[in-house]
């Protein structure tokens, strides 16, 4: 049976089972590596997407619950000419070490700056919550999201 999703703006036909897991579907079959696999349990957050705005994990997500819905990977948050804001800022404050975490981080990040455009610290802490990075570059992941935040108020008010 296929299935026909929108990937990053895109529609496209897959030939996965119904419940082979979106994760594996964008990785294996659509060739987007952003989103990772951690722990394959919906625990580590390596995987985050969005599916219609919202954050979700994408390892326990089966390829059925998300048709006709708008799934959102990091690499259609931004283009390497124009990054969204929280990939530019992450860029710039080198806010990875080995970076297997961030996409998912980075995803999480966009989605509390689309509801939230001026968190505090315990907004960003609680957003990042679900995730975990085994490097401890939780501090620099903060600032970078601070600085998205106000690199966004800007450009909207120029805008
Ligand atoms: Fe999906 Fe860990 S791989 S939450």
């Amino acid at each position: 049976m296929s299935f026909v999703l929108t990937v990053n703006g895109r529609t496209c036909s897959v030939s996965s089972d119904a419940d082979a897991p979106l994760l594996t579907v964008l990785r294996d079959e659509l060739q987007l590596a952003g989103p990772k696999y951690g722990c394959g349990h919906g625990e580590c957050g390596a995987c985050m997407v969005w599916i219609d705005g919202q954050p979700r994990t994408a390892c326990n997500l089966p390829l059925w619950a998300v048709q006709g819905k708008a799934v959102t990977t990091v690499e259609g948050l931004g283009t390497p000419e124009r990054p969204h804001p929280v990939q530019a800022a992450f860029i710039a404050g080198n806010a990875a070490q080995c970076g297997y975490c961030v996409a998912g981080i980075v995803m999480s990040a966009a989605a509390l700056l689309e509801r939230n455009p001026a968190p505090d610290r315990a907004a960003i802490v609680q957003a990042l919550d679900p995730h975990l990075c085994r490097c401890g570059a939780h501090n620099r992941m903060i600032r970078a999201v601070q600085c998205a935040a106000i690199a966004a108020t800007i450009e909207s008010k120029a805008t």
